[in-house]
């Protein structure tokens, strides 16, 4: 891009008469003041320095130019926000790598696009049965303005003809994909059919989607190809429309249709987008991104959106997006739920959105026939193939979490009134989850560093595909953040054996007889007590583990700070440690299970459980933490 044009719009942009425009400002000697428009205050904190050409908030600590004002505040890139400026300016911004020749295409298609969105406005305000369709399905008149809907008359030179008397070129029209080229010469794209403009970021008409009206028309939508202005992966529908409301609700909706999206817009919910009945794209994403990441996808129960929707959560998780899932009862489209059965409705739908595991575990579960035990086992594997998807080792430990209790629901289901054997299947399907989640790859546990751990505790909440729920994750041998701080004595005695195991052969082979994994519950030895649980390979031995431990350069910080303690270890000292470490796991669960008894309610199996426990603790409870 030519530097001149940047500075040139930098130069001739009026600061304050353009942040003026968001909020208001009052000189105060050289400068201007107000309250600031990206946080919320009560004194003005905001600085604009018009002279510069800068500002700055002393109290949120924003600050730039007049692209970052327009990019922080609408949510543009820099060439959209340098585009908009210029135009606010009369001048032409041409994009870097771009000659002014090509922009001046580009210009020429959103011209081209601008036009024909006005006529087939025009056709449509003409067109009786046209106007009759859009009624019968529900839109209201202010949302055909809104969304420019339009019309285009059932012969093949409408709209040629009509763009030849405002002196359009026609190989503009042509680029625009707005008219084809056959060898009867040229037509019209878009022949009867209710034309739904596709806007850009900022409104500016790019293409066109055209419904017939007709039952059995086929097909039900024809769509503009994509031209120099328009890019399918790119582009969400209503987007221009639906980003204050994202701002403002915190989250977007993504659903899959044209007349899904204005349904919901019409009816209130205008954080909403859509995809134009293609998959999310890592672009759809970026584009959401400017404004919020929590997406709520409402699809279609069959749609190509739902199925793509595990192929995409590693790329959800990799943006940092959470993802809750909406599932209207019944297979309905948003459009049909929300005239069916209002906005309501579909705002507590909203509400009950789940996490996308949970979303992507029950689908699983929906394609196995979970009645017989091969059933069940595809089932499980399947759901630990999703859970094993995610990069991060905290989130897959709390997927995996969240898949153990989805089991432990399906076996009380599976075993009506026989508790006993309803915790038999559990326990048996858990092993094999933990199995097949241990038994190595390039994501193992064992590979992943203390380092790594570290910081995902402190970079937490990121974790993908729903939101964190702390109380539920608690008693799992995940531990949230805050539990860091809380280490109480109980870390002393997991710190001890492991520091034995790692010492001799012979207590690690003890250890790993006597305890499992989940019986470590503090953060810091997450990664060592993975590491030593695992099985990597058919009967390797715990001792052979260790020694692999304190080999492996990414434990070495780890594995050095549970050594570094040099109080001599003990026959005594450790049969007493591996008790209290057994006693600790079992108090967390009674503890987990007495508090899940109070919100959820108690399962016979949760019983026996819990009476269990309480006979096994012999009456000896002392509160936890
Ligand atoms: P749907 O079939 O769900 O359409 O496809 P819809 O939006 O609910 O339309 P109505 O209610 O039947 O009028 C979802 C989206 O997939 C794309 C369109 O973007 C559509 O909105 N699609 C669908 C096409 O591009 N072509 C088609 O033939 C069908
Ligand atoms: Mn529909």
């Amino acid at each position: 891009m030519a530097a001149d044009i940047v500075q040139e719009v930098k130069l001739r942009t009026d600061l304050v008469e353009l942040i003026s425009a968001y909020v208001p400002l009052r000189r105060a000697g050289r400068t201007h003041k107000g309250l600031c428009p990206f946080h919320s205050e009560k004194s003005p904190s905001f600085v604009v320095d018009g002279e510069r050409g800068f500002f700055k908030c002393y109290g949120c600590g924003k600050g730039g130019d007049c692209f970052t004002f327009i990019q922080e505040k609408e949510g543009l890139s820099f060439p959209e926000a340098g585009e908009l400026l210029a135009r606010r300016l009369g001048l032409e911004w041409v994009r870097q790598g771009e000659t002014s020749e090509r922009r001046g295409d580009r210009e020429r298609l959103h011209d081209v696009c601008a036009l024909a969105t006005r006529f087939f406005r025009q056709c449509l305000e003409r067109d009786a049965a046209a106007l009759e369709y859009l009624e019968h399905r529900g839109i209201a008149a202010d949302t055909l303005e809104q969304f420019q809907l339009g019309y285009a008359p059932p012969t093949y030179e409408a709209l040629l003809r009509w763009l030849r008397t405002q002196g359009v070129a026609l190989e503009d029209a042509e680029a625009a994909d707005l008219v084809l080229r056959s060898e009867s010469g040229l037509r019209d794209r878009f022949v009867a059919r209710i034309i739904f403009p596709i806007f850009d970021i900022e409104g500016r008409p790019i293409a066109f989607g055209g419904r017939t009206m007709r039952p059995d028309g086929i097909p039900k939508y024809l769509n503009s190809k994509e031209t120099a202005i328009f890019t399918k992966g790119r582009t969400l529908y209503g987007l221009h429309a639906a980003r204050p409301s994202i701002t403002a609700a915190g989250h977007a909706v993504v659903v899959e249709g044209y007349m899904d999206l204005i349904a919901l817009h019409q009816a209130g919910v205008a954080e909403s987008v859509a995809t134009l009945g293609t998959a999310l794209t890592e672009q759809h994403i970026a584009l959401i991104k400017r404004f919020t990441q929590d997406l709520v996808l409402c699809f279609d129960g069959d749609s190509a959106g739902i199925r793509a929707a595990e192929r995409s959560a590693p790329m959800f998780e990799q943006a940092g997006c959470t993802v809750r899932v909406v599932s209207l009862p019944g297979g309905a489209d948003p459009d049909t739920f929300i005239r069916n059965h209002g906005l309501e409705a579909f705002r507590a739908a909203v509400t009950r959105a789940e996490p996308l595991i949970d979303f992507l575990i029950r689908a699983a579960r929906g394609r196995h026939h979970t009645q017989t035990s091969e059933g069940r086992l595809a089932f499980v594997r399947e759901a630990t193939r999703l859970v094993a998807q995610s990069s991060s080792h905290l989130t897959r430990q709390e997927h995996t979490t969240r898949l153990e209790r989805v089991i432990g629901g399906l076996a009380d289901e599976w075993y009506p009134g026989d508790p006993r054997s309803a915790l038999q299947a559990r326990d048996a399907l858990i092993q094999e989850v933990r199995r097949l989640l241990h038994s190595g790859g390039p994501r193992s546990t064992f590979q992943h560093s203390f380092q790594e751990t570290r910081k995902e505790f402190r970079e937490r909440p990121s974790n993908w595909l729903g939101q964190s729920a702390p109380s539920r994750v608690r008693y799992s041998g995940v531990r949230s953040a805050p539990m860091l701080v809380n280490a109480g004595t109980r870390f002393g005695a997991e710190r001890y054996v492991l520091r034995a195991a790692l010492s001799e052969p012979e207590w690690a082979a003890r250890l790993a007889s006597a305890a499992t994994r989940d019986h470590f519950s503090d953060p810091a030895l997450q990664v060592l007590a993975a590491a030593f649980f695992e099985d990597p390979g058919e009967g390797s031995a715990a001792s052979e583990r260790a020694a692999r431990i304190l080999r492996d350069p990414a434990m070495a910080e780890q594995v050095s700070a549970v050594l570094m303690v040099d109080a001599p270890l003990s026959e005594e000292g450790f049969e007493r440690c591996l008790t209290a470490l057994d006693r600790d796991w079992k108090q967390r669960r009674l503890a987990a299970l007495q508090a899940r008894s109070v919100s959820e309610g108690l399962g016979e199996r949760e019983a026996i459980e819990i009476r269990e426990l309480l006979s096994e603790l012999g009456g000896r409870q002392r509160r936890e933490d």
